[in-house]
């Protein structure tokens, strides 16, 4: 048998995967009329007609409204920037909890800390590694203001009961949708469930303008605080734009420009397209390693679709005593680049040593503040077991080819014929 390439023998690969790639000629196109029209930009932060922004801004956010079929869009910078906005706007301040999955990226969280409000880490579900609405109740406390689901890696988190808690208890729901545009929970499009739902178009999405990001919802307050915050609200309301609750209208520029907005005008029409290429890919890849034992596919629950924005599987542990570090490493050795080191937010120094603004630990020393949190994984028992047996990709997605995919296919049953020469836990 052919020795692995960990242990000194030929990798499966030598090349590296294409580089992600979702844009062309017509991108080229909108963004050369652009330039023509020598405005690249037409945003002002005070009460006038240039509040809202320039013509590409403006027709970019109309047809993202239709194609979710959300009655507002607020074009950012960043799905960051958009996470920051939302969670200002839900009216969130100092003495609040927000309750958040630690399987995410940081920025979910750190919205959180940036209104000098405290992140409560819930436990995740095993299967689509996101908020597991039972672990949320636990932790609902009279503080507790919102909720965050993130539909991590493409996959829906389970609305409805999030939504149940949400009106049982007056809380607002930010859905993180950075990953999953186009992805279905039981006929909805996700981001568009909640109180307000943010997208990312950073380089890495399904699809992109560089950097760039929306966050959307139906409601008229919402949509107006949103755009305040993501324009120097304080200097807006100055100059004559009046708002019911003036708390959190402090401004930033999470303003996106002309060419963003004309890209991703064309990128939008891409959408349903680049979401077919992605589950072509994961199909072939899976029918490939159907007789690889051991992993855990990603499932799609019933009702919902998976848009596959990282490609994510498990160990199953009856049958693989291997760590999923150890086999990363040997995917990688093969020239295939998994991962397997996710660490949970409630670990970072920035939890686990309550650091936040200044020197004094706010918002989690806040005087507002009268509770507890625990960044322990005592509460985390599914998040903790999931950092020793997951397995993780970005490369399943174009422009990789099928015959990118069977190199991914030949380093798996190579490896896991050949389980025994790896050390167990
Ligand atoms: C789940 C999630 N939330 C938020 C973000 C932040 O997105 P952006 O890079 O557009 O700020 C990302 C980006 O990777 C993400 O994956």
């Amino acid at each position: 048998m052919e020795e692995l390439a960990l242990f000194g023998g030929k990798p499966v690969r030598e090349k590296p995967f294409p580089k992600h790639r979702t844009t062309g000629d017509e991108e080229k196109r909108i963004v050369m009329e652009v330039l023509d029209s020598g405005i690249l930009s037409e945003f002002m932060g005070s009460n006038n007609e240039h509040f809202m922004g320039g013509p590409y801004v403006n027709a970019f956010e109309k047809k993202w409204s239709e194609r979710f079929g959300v009655k507002h869009t607020v074009s950012v910078n960043s799905a960051t920037s958009g996470l920051f906005a939302a969670v200002g706007a839900a009216g969130v301040g100092p003495g609040d909890e927000v309750i958040v999955p630690p399987w995410t990226m940081t920025a979910t969280a750190t919205a959180i800390l940036s209104f000098n409000a405290v992140p409560v880490f819930c436990d995740i579900e095993e299967d689509t590694f996101c908020m597991d609405p039972v672990s949320v109740e636990k932790l609902i406390t009279p503080r507790t203001r919102a909720l965050m689901p993130v539909h991590i890696y493409g996959h829906p988190a389970d609305m409805d009961p999030i939504m149940e808690l949400a009106s049982r208890y007056n809380l607002k729901v930010i859905e993180d949708a950075a990953q999953s545009p186009g992805g279905y929970y039981k006929g909805k499009l996700t981001g568009t469930i909640g109180h307000m739902g943010v997208f990312s178009f950073n380089c890495n999405k399904i699809i992109q303008c560089g950097e760039g990001g929306a966050v959307v919802t139906n409601d008229d307050e919402l949509a107006k605080r949103l755009r305040l915050i993501r324009n120097h609200g304080e200097a807006v309301v100055a100059t004559g734009m009046s708002v019911q609750d003036g708390s959190n209208i402090i401004g930033w520029n999470y303003r996106m420009n002309e060419i963003e907005a004309a890209i991703m005008m064309v990128q939008l029409d891409r959408l349903d397209h680049l979401l077919k290429e992605r589950k072509d890919l994961v199909e072939y890849f899976e029918k490939g390693i159907r007789d690889v034992t051991g992993l855990i596919l990603p499932v799609v629950k019933d009702g919902c679709t998976h848009t596959y924005y990282r490609y994510t599987m498990r160990l199953d542990r009856d049958s693989i005593k291997v760590p999923s570090a150890t086999i990363a490493k040997a995917l990688n050795a093969e020239g295939i680049s998994f991962n397997a080191d996710y660490i949970p937010l409630n670990l970072y120094p920035i939890y686990q040593k309550r650091m936040g603004y200044g020197s004094q630990g706010c918002p989690f020393t806040c005087a507002y503040y009268g509770g507890t949190v625990d960044y322990t994984m005592k509460n985390l028992p599914v998040t903790d077991q999931m950092t020793r047996t997951t397995l993780s990709s970005e490369v399943i997605r174009p422009p990789v080819t099928f015959v990118d995919v069977d190199q991914i296919i030949m380093a798996f049953q190579k490896i896991f014929k050949q389980i025994e020469k790896f050390d167990v836990i």
